[in-house]
């Protein structure tokens, strides 16, 4: 079938079945355009919880169905690709991230939500590079906190709020990956370009940064700013809405450090968020599989630190 047959296909099962589809911004261009919802993992999370749908396709990697499944156990919640990982959230199993818990007596647990169900059972409250800022400060000043997984991400918020939590050393593949040489030649390239980066990117790189936030926040800024050029250092998924919003402006990739000779692609692709295509978007909805299935008892342990998120987000109005 081409990929107009699979996307009218797609519609009339949505119809049909009462599904709804959510996209992460790293999705290909072709799964956003036919999505209900396209969001950072906070927004994810919130349309999740509030939607009115039978059956949620989230098309992201495994660790945000699961989070959706979390929050709506009676909803059947459909992946395109179930082997779609997180580098991130496999540097950190939950069986040792319990003993570095255990290790850390007194500590409140926070957790980055690219985890798997069982370390977000073990974590007081999760965030999101949308609100993490925001839920580290909600605690007492002298609370001690273990931050997890993501290393750059808690690092840049222990810089931010002047915390001193303790880190577990993980990293997401994509984002360690920028080249600061790159991003500088680029900057010579295009000398009024601003740029934008994650903060799960390496201090160096956000040290670059006019801009450091989730996919969302960078997006919003890239639209408001009077700015017209743009070096993104994130995944290169999101420049696809940028582009879309902002016809007449320049989104440049920031480029991989370029490894063992070769020659970088120019782009930092999630090889496990593009592991999804329409077609699985289709084969999802029509099969009704893969599914995400979540132990009961597991995920009544899970979902009470994704709520935490979540209220305290609502409160903030995040
Ligand atoms: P956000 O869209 O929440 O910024 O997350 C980025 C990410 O790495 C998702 O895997
Ligand atoms: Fe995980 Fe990194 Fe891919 Fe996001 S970009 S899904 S953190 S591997």
């Amino acid at each position: 079938m081409a990929n107009t047959d699979f996307v009218k296909e797609i519609e009339r099962l949505k119809k049909e079945k009462n599904a709804v589809i959510m996209a992460h911004y790293y999705q290909t261009g072709d799964i956003q355009d036919i999505a209900d919802y396209i969001g950072d993992s906070l927004a994810l999370a919130q349309m999740a919880r509030k939607t009115n749908a039978d059956i949620i396709v989230l098309c992201g990697v495994h660790f945000m169905g699961e989070t959706a499944k979390i929050l709506c156990p009676d909803k059947k919640v459909l992946v395109p690709d179930a082997t779609a990982g997180c580098s991130l959230a496999d540097s950190c199993p939950a069986d040792e991230f319990e003993k570095f818990i255990k290790a850390h007596p007194g500590h409140k647990v926070i957790s980055y939500v690219n985890t798997t169900a069982e370390v977000k059972a073990l974590t007081d409250v999760v965030v999101t590079s949308s609100n993490a800022k925001q839920i580290v400060e909600s605690f007492p000043e002298d609370e001690k906190i273990i931050f997890g997984p993501d290393h750059n991400l808690g690092n840049y918020i222990n810089s931010l709020t002047g915390r001193n939590m303790v880190l577990w050393n993980g990293a997401c593949h994509v984002h360690e990956k920028f080249s600061v040489e790159g991003i500088i030649a680029l900057k010579r390239e295009y000398p009024n370009a601003k740029v934008l980066a994650h903060p799960e990117c390496p201090a160096v790189v956000v040290a670059l940064a006019d801009k450091v936030g989730s996919t969302a926040a960078l997006l919003k800024y890239s639209l408001s700013s009077d700015d017209k050029e743009f070096i993104v250092a994130t995944e290169s998924g999101i420049i696809h809405e940028m582009q879309k919003k902002a016809p007449e402006k320049v989104f440049i990739p920031a480029p991989p450090e370029v490894s063992e000779g070769k020659v970088g692609c120019g782009c930092n692709d999630c090889n496990f968020m593009k592991q999804n295509t329409i077609e699985k978007v289709y084969l999802a909805l029509r099969d009704e599989k893969p599914e995400i299935i979540i132990d009961k008892e597991l995920s009544e342990k899970a979902v009470k630190s994704i709520d935490r998120m979540l209220e305290i987000s609502e409160k903030l109005g995040l």
